[in-house]
């Protein structure tokens, strides 16, 4: 009798996403064993805590490639489209004016070196049902070579204070079913998995899942 696992991994594109996670299920076990004194060494990569600061126009190439890096070997976007930079650029700038966050994450004594971004925008249409107002829905990157540093939590505890800012009550992430890492993240930050949607998305000839997580960020719950 077959496994689920064996059922799981019929077609390459599975197969692939499967083998994926696992080589980061092991990088992140890596990381978690090594002493939090010598990890950092052992890896090479620096430990100290990023800073996070906003966007600026400078900041778009880098965006970029951390917003298209995954695009062609996973679904954890659902598209195939490489974005141009300047696509991106105009993207920030229009989240920006509308007073939306867009931050980045770069090394304390690297203002340019970016290890990741995040933002947030409506969660549904809001000038039709502005109830919806009160909620707002994240994207967060990490680049891979930082994973596991802590560049993540840096990211999310700016969204979250934005986010208070800006009067909003709670955060939503809907995030590709296969993508167990970014799952996992996002409870270990506290979010709760509201919703799972079978079948709600399809990419190169497949059926995709939505996981939507959920967070209380207002001070009034
Ligand atoms: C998901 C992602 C943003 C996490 O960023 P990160 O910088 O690696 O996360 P951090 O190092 O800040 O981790 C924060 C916490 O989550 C935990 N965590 C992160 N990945 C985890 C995993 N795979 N399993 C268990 N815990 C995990 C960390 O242990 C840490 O907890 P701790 O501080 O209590 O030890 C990053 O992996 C990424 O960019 N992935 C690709 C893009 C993506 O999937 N984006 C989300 C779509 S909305």
């Amino acid at each position: 009798m077959r496994s689920t696992t064996d059922l799981d991994l019929q077609s390459p594109a599975r197969r692939h996403r499967h083998h994926a996670a696992r080589r980061w299920q092991r990088d992140d076990l890596d990381a978690r064993l090594a002493p939090a004194s010598t990890g950092a060494a052992h890896r090479g990569q620096s430990r100290a805590v990023p800073r996070v600061r906003d966007a600026r126009p400078d900041d778009a190439a880098a965006i970029t490639a951390l917003a298209n890096a995954l695009i062609p070997s996973t679904t954890y976007t659902w598209t195939e489209r490489l974005e141009p930079v300047a696509e991106r650029a105009a993207w920030v700038d229009a989240r920006q004016s509308a007073g939306l966050p867009v931050v980045v994450a770069v090394e304390p004594d690297d203002d340019a070196d970016v290890l990741g971004w995040a933002s947030f925008g409506d969660f549904r249409d809001t000038e039709r049902t502005p109830g919806y107002l009160i909620t707002a829905e994240l994207t967060i990157h990490v680049r891979e070579d930082r994973w596991g540093r802590g560049v993540g939590r840096a990211l999310m505890a700016a969204l979250e204070d934005r986010a208070r800012a800006a009067g909003k009550k709670v955060l939503v992430a809907g995030i590709d079913a296969s993508n167990e890492r970014s799952i996992e993240f996002h409870r270990r930050l506290g979010f709760v998995e509201t919703a799972r949607m079978p079948g709600v998305g399809e990419l190169r000839g497949e059926r995709l899942d939505l996981v939507l997580l959920q967070r209380d960020v207002g001070a009034d719950r």
